[in-house]
Order: structure tokens, then sequence, then C-alpha cells
């Protein structure tokens, strides 16, 4: 067994303005996505069981922490984020003596265990919201119900409080006939909105997470946790009446407006953030908390995860993986790389003093970064830009996550037909957008599914080259959940691991640098040459140490820009090049020539 040592960052040394230095500050953070790891009982889900078995994978690997996505009760309606009991694991993961049996193994092996926390909502069938269709019941605040819109029939056509539509497709209402009035889903039908402003909801959820904290987990990744304050009734009531609904005309192409701007980061979250910190965290130590941050901005990101104001120690945000996008997922559009530069470089200016950032490209929302902004045109490529997609984001200041798959390149899914689908969100706004709105047309809806739909990382990791990939016995009799993507034969880890030229072999020694080098993991961040449209340049120092980080993020070879060309005018000592994707005497050769080839990417000491 690989038990880790690492050096935590020495007091002395600024990282979120909290001291002593956290224990995450220079860590990295690894997500599992439980039903594409590891099936250990043929099932075709992946399981606690299986992700106990490849602890000795990840420690290899060298990730300090996992995330794990949901692995309670769940019917299954979004893959386990519509969790029915909170203290329970699925049945289709195992039971909670595998849990306790996995968060001790992982132990051993020095690895932290994050849960998923899934509490803007519940699943339909939680007891909770059983009870709160009774309006007798205790239970008849904890969700938010709203009656028809006046003067139409409860439950009939248009009837809904108002044209919120839910992310998942339709409207964000739900009718109960039982109790004769509508819920609020922000999500799909069976994922009801807690309402938070009941303080027994809010002490029940606290409860829950002190159970779980007790148990031995060691934080929490809260799922859409910046939508737990709502402005619902400045929205929620009827079109006409004061501070009434939204407009007819307000409806995006689909039929619907949005919810989001009405929860996100609303009036309340600080004080609900910082009560559950006094009670969940008070007194514990070792912990971490990263929250989902949709409508955050960099300087609002700054406050929360400032560590005097006693809210969360990380937030993701979303400005980076929407800047192809336009607010518009399904014409997601060619990477116009400043854009990315400058999303970056304003997350990590605004953690310049106090507070910190969380890095990602990748995670089961997002389709893999290597097909979205990568070159998997030929195999040569696919390696290359994977490993300078990395270097990009594992040279700047934050805690970095892996999702499952990235440290070996995996790509997108290349399904071809809508069957292959299993995420709902997909196939409903297929139907939506395809069939009901007519905003697409079919063919040009399975592009923006081969491009973007979630399922695109969500295929079974890939191990080996065996049929299901290594992911569920070749001789099981269920196929995989999803199905595997073809090419495993080429892209696999049992190829990878031992391999020091592999895109595994440079996530290790990425991971290494971080461990062992503080300006890697708290430098001060300056970007360079924003507007160079093909190369990625920035620097990070602490006092006279400074590193340069140069990528060409481009397929085409690309002139050095003015500002790094000039601190790299004299750059010819290979043993100045802490890491690069080529042989360094070669990376060299490039940059004395002002000019480097596609995809080379190098930190060099200046
Ligand atoms: C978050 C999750 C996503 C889920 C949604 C609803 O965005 O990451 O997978 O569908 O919340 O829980």
């Amino acid at each position: 067994m690989t038990t880790k040592q690492r050096q935590l960052i020495p007091d002395d040394v600024h990282t979120n303005g909290a001291t002593p230095n956290p224990w995450w500050s220079n860590a990295v953070v690894y997500q599992i996505y439980p039903r594409s790891f590891q099936d250990s009982d043929n099932d075709g889900f992946g399981d606690l069981k299986g992700i106990a078995s490849r602890l000795e994978y990840l420690a290899q690997l060298g990730i300090d922490a996992i995330w794990l996505s949901p692995v309670y009760r769940s019917p299954q309606d979004d893959n386990g984020y519509d969790i029915s009991d909170y203290r329970d694991i699925d049945p289709m993961f195992g039971t909670l003596d595998d849990m306790d049996m996995l968060l001790s193994e992982a132990h051993a092996f020095g690895i932290k265990i994050i849960m998923d926390l899934v509490v803007n909502h519940t699943s339909d069938e939680h007891a909770w919201f059983q009870a709160s269709r009774d309006r007798n019941s205790e239970y008849a605040d904890w969700y938010w119900w709203r009656p028809a819109r006046k003067g139409c029939e409860p439950g009939t056509p248009g009837a809904e409080p108002n044209r919120w539509g839910g992310t998942f497709g339709g409207s964000a209402w739900q009718y109960d006939p039982q109790r004769g009035e509508y819920y609020l889903h922000t999500f799909s039908k069976k994922q009801p909105d807690l309402n938070w402003e009941n303080p027994s909801v809010r002490h029940a959820v606290y409860d829950m997470m002190n159970w779980w904290l007790d148990r031995g987990v060691d934080g929490f990744r809260m799922d859409v946790i910046t939508l737990i304050s709502k402005r619902i009734d400045e929205q929620g009531k009827l079109p006409g009446e004061d501070g009434g609904a939204i407009a007819d005309e307000e409806a995006g192409e689909e039929g619907y407006s949005s919810p989001w701007p009405f929860s996100m980061d609303g009036p309340r979250l600080d004080e609900y953030l910082q009560e559950m910190r006094r009670e969940v965290f008070a007194g514990r130590k070792g912990y971490l908390t990263v929250g989902e941050g949709q409508g955050i901005s960099p300087q609002r990101n700054e406050y929360i995860t400032d560590p005097e104001h006693e809210e969360l120690d990380m937030l993701f945000l979303f400005d980076h993986v929407g800047v192809d996008q336009n607010g518009a997922k399904w014409n997601t559009e060619q990477l116009e790389l400043p854009k990315l530069k400058a999303a970056m470089a304003e997350q990590q200016e605004a953690v310049k003093h106090n507070g910190w950032a969380s890095l990602y490209f990748n995670n089961h929302d997002q389709p893999r970064a290597l097909s979205r902004w990568g070159d998997t045109s030929t195999p040569e490529m696919r390696v290359k830009s994977a490993k300078a997609l990395a270097l990009m984001l594992h040279m700047h200041k934050g805690t970095p996550y892996v999702y499952q798959g990235e440290e070996i390149g995996m790509t997108n899914a290349g399904f071809t037909k809508l069957e292959q689908y299993r995420d709902l969100e997909s196939i409903n706004a297929y139907h939506q957008r395809v069939d009901e709105a007519r905003v697409q047309d079919g063919a040009s809806m399975m592009d923006s599914l081969a491009r973007v739909s979630r399922d695109n990382s969500r295929t079974p990791m890939q191990w080996d080259d065996s049929t299901y990939a290594g992911f569920t016995s070749e001789n099981s009799s269920n196929t995989p959940w999803l199905a595997v993507n073809k090419n495993k034969d080429t892209i696999n880890a049992a190829d990878q691991r031992d391999r020091p030229d592999s895109v595994f072999s440079f996530y290790k020694e990425l991971i290494d640098l971080r461990h062992g080098n503080v300006v890697v993991a708290a430098g001060d961040f300056a970007a360079l040459d924003v507007q160079d449209e093909h190369i990625y340049a920035f620097t990070r120092s602490i006092g006279d140490q400074r590193l340069l980080v140069v990528v060409n993020a481009s397929s085409q070879a690309a002139s050095l820009p003015e500002q790094t060309a000039a601190l790299l005018a004299d750059a010819d000592d290979a043993s100045r090049v802490l890491i690069a994707n080529e042989d360094h005497q070669n990376i060299l050769r490039q940059v004395a020539r002002r000019k480097l080839e596609a995809w080379s990417a190098l930190v060099y000491e200046i």
C-alpha cells in the first residue's frame, strides 16, 4: 500500500487567509461518478465495493480526496441527485456497511471522502415530501406550494402559478391533485425544491450532515447550494397582480421563462451558509466544503470563501465553462481563447487576498474538456492536448478537481442515436426542442447532444481493453447501464498506469508538483498577453520565486506573444523547465525560435 506523504503549506505562506493553512490548500480532489466507476457485482452499475477495489489506483495517482457523487437511496430519476433517504445507501451502490468500509479503507490510504449533499431539493418519494402533500401535516410548509393561477381550473393546461420552466423540461410547477396545489421543481418533477425559509427544514438538513460527519465523512460538495434562498413571491403571483408574474413575452424559445434569476444567490444565502457553518462545522477540523456556485460572480466568491465570513471553503464557478455557450447550452460554439483567459483571470484576481478558488474543466455535468477544447484528430494530438489542458488548469491557484477518466484522457461518448442516451436532461431537451417547441431539427439536436450532453462524461471508466473496459465483467449478463466508449482499446488505465509518457503519468506529475511546490499551490497569479488567440500564458509568484506557464492552446504553431516572449528571452536552461508535455530540450528549441508547436506546454522558472 502506498500511503502518501504530503507536506502541508507552511504558515508563513498566505493561502485563503486562514491560519493555519487548511489541509486542502495544496490538495487535489478526484470526483467519482459511482454508477460509472467500477461495478463489483456485475449488475452493470458501479458500486461502493467497486470504488474500494480501485483505491490503490487513486493512491498511485496521488490524489488527496474523493468527491463522491450521490450514493444515497434514490429512485434514480436524475442518477441519484433525487434523494429519498439521506441516511441510507441506494441498494444499487451497496449498504451503509459498505460505505463505512470504504471510508475506513480510503482513510488508510490517506484519502479523504467528500460526499455530495443535495439539499436544494429531495426526491418526490422522500417521506418529507409525501407528508407535505397533506395541508394539515407538520411538513405542509417544507416545500414551495402555490395555488393555481387566478381564475384557472387547477391542474388544467396554463393554470400553473407562472411560466417558469423546469431545468429538465416542461413547467417548473407540478400539480398535485391530493393537495390541490402546485409545487416548485427547479429540476425534474421528481425533484421538488425544499423551502429553506422554514427553520425546521434547515435543522433537519444540519442534523443529517452532522450524522454523516460523525460517521467519518470529511466534508461535502454542496449541489446547487446557491439556489437555496429564493425570491419566489415576487414572481410567484398571478399575471396582472401587484409585483405579479412574468409576462408572456419574457418566455424563451422553448415557451418557458427561467426561475433561476429568482433563486441564484438569493437574499438569505449568506445567512443560511453561516448558520450551517455554526450548526454543523463549528468545533470540527479537517473537513472541506465546496459549493456548486451557479450565479456567483468572482467577487461574491471572494466574500463567501473568505474564512472571516464563515461560509464555505470554496465554490465551483461557472463563467469559465460558459464562455463558448453564450447562455445557450445546446448552441455551444467554438472556443475563443481570450474569453476563457479573461474568465479564469477574473476568478483568480478576485481571490488574490482572501478566499479561494476551485479549479475544474470537467465534471459529470460537462462534456469532456478534451473533446470540447482540445484536439482529438490524431492519437498524438489527443495525448498532447490532454496534457496541455491539464497543465493549464493545474498551474492556476486553487484546488484542482480531476473528474474520473480525465487523468487518462477520456473523450466524449461518440453516441449517434437518441436511444444511446440515458440522461434525462438530454432526452427531455431533445423532445422539447425538436418535437414540441420545434426550435431545432433532429439532426442538429443530435449534433448538440454529441457535443454537450452530460452523458459524454458519464460513460464507464476505461480500466482496460476488455469488452466492457474492465468496468464490469466480460461474463456479466448485464451490459453497462451506459455504453462503453469505443475507444477503450486505445484509451485505458491499464495501458497508462506505468507508462512514463502517458496522460496518467502527466497528471501524477502535476499532482506531485502541487504537493511539493508552494508557488504552484499558493503563488500569486498574473495574466499575460490576454488578447492572444493561441497562447495561454501567466505567471505565479511568491517573493522572487516566479513561474511562467505557457500553453499553445491551439492546433497550429503559434508565435510567442510580446510579454511571454520577453520573459522567455534567455530561457535556455532545461533544468528550469519544471514540467512540459514534450522533451525539455525540444521545447526550449521551440522557445528559442519564439514559436511553440501545436499544443506545446511548459512551466519555466524565471
Ligand atoms: C447539479 C448536479 C446535476 C444535477 C442538478 C440537480 O447541477 O451537478 O448533476 O442534475 O444539480 O440536482
